[in-house]
């Protein structure tokens, strides 16, 4: 039995992994330590709840005396590092509490696992961290690092300090960096889930600058099955780029989910551009394909449809989520 500390798994990408992997190993114990701030909701969890191999802890990452507490207790030989604050906008409007639970946190829980003599340790991170892509060209693992957002800065910076890790004590890091993910459980402040509840209301999309930025796109299963291999066959002291070969710019997304849910063009509204956007990402993964045998399921046409229909039928999720803070947020954010 492994047992393993997870943490942020009540948020969108985590709780998918928990769901997912509690359903296909029995060899995974799974402690789930999560701050539950805005992004994370126990009702993610539902299918997890009373496995015997789940336990959940409200806590925070930088919390150094919890956080040591819970590898005493739980006798933690792994980690896979997934809390995170995720949204770039947010990060545009305040940088604090990214640096805060992006960078101190992972340091906390790198510094613990060290002395826990832990056998591995999963960095959940993001292909934001290698800036932004001309009109060709792909980032590899190789690419240099130069992020652009605060919210990217920070996941950069936890990379580093990782690395460092791997590179001054010999402690077995592991680094993954996914491209946008979309899927079911994802907090409607992302482009597709926004969109979607957008269209439904009859609201207008928001859609920054031109709408030509491109983002590669993969399932959520897609990357947690990724993850998954990574933390198993990966070699330590390596970095695994995930994506899906999937490029779309924005517009042409917001169109398909218009198309998808019967709804108008008119409801497109071009609004102020997000400082510092980024152009384009796009993903070379051909060493996690090549090496490790990965290779991703989900059809971008397919997936998104499904995923439309996952927030169709899930009214109540949603519904108790955007009725809270979060129309302060959207104010803030879109100014109405
Ligand atoms: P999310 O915002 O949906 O969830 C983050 C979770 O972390 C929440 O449950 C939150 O409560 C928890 N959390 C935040 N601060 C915490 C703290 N101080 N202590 C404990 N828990 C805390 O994010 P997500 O989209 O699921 O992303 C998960 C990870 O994957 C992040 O590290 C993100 O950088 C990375 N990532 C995301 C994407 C994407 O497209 N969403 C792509 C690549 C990588
Ligand atoms: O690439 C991986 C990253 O993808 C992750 O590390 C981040 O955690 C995740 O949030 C995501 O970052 P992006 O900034 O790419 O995702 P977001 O959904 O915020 O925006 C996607 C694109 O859509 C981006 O070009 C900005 C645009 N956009 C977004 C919103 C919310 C709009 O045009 N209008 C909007 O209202």
């Amino acid at each position: 039995m492994k047992n393993i500390l997870v943490t942020g798994g009540a948020g969108f990408i985590g709780s998918n992994f928990i769901n997912h992997i509690l359903d296909e190993r029995d060899d995974y114990n799974i402690i789930n330590l999560d701050k539950l701030t805005y992004a994370g909701n126990l009702e993610n969890l539902k299918s997890s709840e009373g496995n015997k191999n789940y336990h959940f802890v409200k806590g925070d990452i930088t919390n150094h005396e919890l956080v040591d507490y819970l590898f005493n207790q739980y006798n933690i030989k792994y980690v896979i590092n997934f809390a995170a604050e995720s949204h770039v906008d947010r990060s545009i409007l305040g940088s604090e509490v990214f640096f805060q639970t992006n960078v101190i946190g992972t340091n906390v829980l790198l510094e613990t696992s060290r002395r826990y003599d832990v056998e591995k340790f999963l960095q959940v991170s993001t292909d934001e961290v290698y800036g932004s892509l001309g009109e060709t060209g792909l980032f590899t693992e190789k690419t240099s690092i130069s992020p652009n957002s605060p919210y990217s800065s920070s996941k950069a910076s936890a990379d580093l300090l990782a690395m460092s890790f791997y590179e001054t004590y010999g402690f077995p890091v592991l680094i993954t960096r996914c491209s946008n993910n979309y899927g079911p459980l994802q907090f409607p402040e992302k482009l597709i889930p926004l969109m979607i509840l957008n269209s439904l209301a009859d609201k207008k999309l928001p859609v920054y600058g031109d709408g030509l930025n491109v983002r590669d796109w993969i399932y959520v299963i897609d990357h947690n099955k990724a993850i998954d291999l990574v933390f198993e066959k990966g070699r330590v002291g390596e970095v695994y780029n995930i994506g899906a070969s999937q490029e779309m710019t924005n517009i042409e997304i917001i169109k398909l989910v218009l198309n998808i849910l019967g709804k108008s063009e008119d409801l497109i509204e071009f609004v102020k551009d997000r400082p510092g956007h980024d152009r384009r990402y796009a993903i070379d993964s051909s060493k996690i394909q090549n090496e490790l045998g990965w290779k991703p399921e989900y059809k971008f046409e397919e997936a998104i449809v499904k995923t439309v229909e996952w927030y169709k039928e899930n009214k109540n999720w949603w519904e108790r989520i955007i009725s809270g803070a979060y129309q302060d947020y959207y104010k803030t954010q879109y100014g109405k």
